[in-house]
């Protein structure tokens, strides 16, 4: 965030409470043809609805004004990882799946993240 490459787009109610929000993280990407050193492109990260609040449109919102605001900034794509629930969102919005493929070199860990036990001196 204090680098500027991670910007919070946060839906409130009326009265200030904040609903749903995600966020664009100005990820570094390689050199590649079409794409020049030194360059970075928005990731869609950090999605998320309270229960309560679903369906109604407002991750949609969200991603239109994530969509609007790296036009503006005249970045040429945006990428994310959808969740099956997220999936049919972007879709809609005119994502389309990609190529990726990846090699796991460990399972996920199942549950909470746990916080790193404190560093022994
Ligand atoms: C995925 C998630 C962010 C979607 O949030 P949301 O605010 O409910 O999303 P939207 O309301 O924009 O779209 C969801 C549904 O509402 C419908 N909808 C969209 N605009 C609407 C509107 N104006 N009125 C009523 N329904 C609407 C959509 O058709 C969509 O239905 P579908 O999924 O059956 O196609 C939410 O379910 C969530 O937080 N899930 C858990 C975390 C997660 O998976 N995050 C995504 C990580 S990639």
């Amino acid at each position: 965030m204090r680098a500027h490459r991670y910007h919070g787009f946060i839906a409130e109610t009326l009265e200030g409470a904040a609903v749903a929000s995600g966020a664009v993280w100005l990820q570094p990407v390689q050199p590649r043809p079409g794409i020049m050193a030194g360059t970075e492109s928005p990731y869609v990260m950090s999605m998320y609805t309270e229960p309560e609040f679903r369906g109604r449109g407002l991750a949609s919102r969200l991603v239109e004004s994530m969509i609007q605001w790296s036009r503006h900034r005249r970045y040429s794509r945006i990428t994310l990882h959808a969740s099956k629930q997220g999936h049919p969102v972007y879709e809609r919005l005119g994502f389309a799946d990609s190529n990726e493929m990846r090699y796991m070199l460990r399972p996920f860990p199942k549950g909470p993240p746990r916080a790193r036990p404190a560093r022994q001196h």
